[in-house]
């Protein structure tokens, strides 16, 4: 199969399925074909259906066992087109456990994509997830070197497999275990995609070792983050925020923070609200009500939760200023002691103008 052009667009929070995308459009060059590589945003969908592409891939993190909300916004507001060849790759949390490297799950990630563009009109050619190093960095620390070297020689045999196959007119669809666990899971995914993603957003904060330089607010994908103060600006979160880990991945001086107890706070006092106690009782006195303390009493705390934290985030904001609060916020998060991933390879300035502004690393 020869493919004359062939567009590759990526949303990428550290840097993997930038890496993953380079790959498959270096085989795609190889074998001929006039290539572009761009972030899905600022990429207007508009003029990616109107270009002469003959192949479209797209490759993505999977987060909460689905594809991020932008990546999802993305395909959605592609034009219709009529045939033009697709494929799909979702990069997935790869770790390793003594000697035997572990796999993520990306769940309902490609099939969904997939679908979507099936529904557009395109014919979808591949659907694959593929192992690089877990990025999920306000959770876990960073994998260490020889790790991650591991998982991403892995990964890059696998992508050549994938292309090998595209480019040579056979179709690969893969991951049908992680689609039955994803479709298992879609609940989790939803919650993710609704509350998940909103909830994570507002514990990030700027430890005192910001400098107020903007580099997490000018690289962010999502456009989330605000630089507030005018003597001292220092970054705010909104709701934007999709938690890919790029600003708390490339901070220079490693200053971005997740706030853990402010975590467990907000639950708690969701939980502990008058309502939810209403419901409780509620349902221990009248049998048939017992199904409020499922999804009703969940659907009620997250909102709750989110209503505190936007409430709160504000205050907590001026609150940082202080220098003692700041450090007391700080050294009580695990991830002040956690070591920072990117994809080692891939800067900044790769993640905004891959083609060109490559060469000179903004921030290794
Ligand atoms: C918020 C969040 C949720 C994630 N959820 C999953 C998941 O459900 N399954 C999985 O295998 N990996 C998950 N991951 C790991 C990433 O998908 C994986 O490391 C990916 O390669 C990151 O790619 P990127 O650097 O292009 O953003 C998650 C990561 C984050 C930050
Ligand atoms: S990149 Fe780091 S140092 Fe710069 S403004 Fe953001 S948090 Fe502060
Ligand atoms: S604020 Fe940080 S974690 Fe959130 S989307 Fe932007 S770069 Fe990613």
């Amino acid at each position: 199969m020869s493919y004359q052009e062939a567009a590759f667009y990526f949303y990428s929070g550290t840097g993997n399925s930038y890496r993953v995308i380079s790959w498959m459009a270096d085989a795609a060059r190889d074998g001929g074909a006039a290539v572009i590589v761009r972030p899905i945003a600022p990429a207007e969908p508009a003029e990616v259906g109107a270009s002469e592409t003959d192949l479209l891939a797209v490759a993505m993190p999977t987060h909460g066992f689905t594809a991020p909300w932008a990546m999802l916004r993305f395909v959605l507001r592609l034009p219709r087109c009529q045939g033009t060849h697709a494929v799909v790759v979702a990069t997935r949390a790869g770790s390793k456990i003594g000697p035997f490297f572990t796999p993520g799950v990306e769940g309902t990630a490609t099939y969904l994509v997939a679908t979507i563009l099936a529904m557009k009109g395109y014919r979808v050619r591949g659907a694959m997830g593929v192992d690089m190093p877990s990025n999920w960095i306000a959770l876990h620390p960073g994998l260490d070197p020889a790790t991650v070297s591991g998982i991403l020689d892995r990964a890059r045999e696998r992508t050549a497999g994938f292309m090998a196959s595209i480019l040579s007119g056979r179709r690969w669809f893969g991951g049908w275990l992680a689609l039955l666990i994803g479709l298992c899971f879609f609940p989790v995914s939803l919650a993710y995609l609704l509350v998940g993603r909103l909830f994570l957003a507002k514990l990030f904060f700027a430890s005192d070792r910001c400098t107020g330089c903007g580099i997490c607010a000018r690289y962010c994908p999502n456009q989330a983050i605000h630089m507030r103060g005018d003597r001292n600006p220092r970054p705010y979160w909104t709701f934007r925020c999709e938690s890919c880990m790029r600003c708390m991945a490339y901070c220079p001086v490693q200053a971005v923070e997740a706030n853990h107890l402010l975590a467990i706070g907000v639950y708690l006092a969701a939980a502990l609200l008058p309502t939810t106690a209403l419901l409780a009782w509620l349902a221990a006195r009248i049998p048939p009500l017992a199904f409020l303390m499922g999804a009703p009493r969940w659907i009620l705390e997250s909102v709750y939760a989110l209503i505190i934290l936007g409430l709160w985030y504000p205050l907590f904001h001026m609150l940082l200023s202080v220098s003692w609060i700041n450090r007391f916020c700080t050294r009580t998060t695990l991830t002040h002691y956690y070591r920072r991933y990117h994809e080692p390879e891939t800067t900044l300035r790769d993640l905004q103008e891959p083609e060109g502004g490559g060469d000179e690393p903004l921030v290794q």
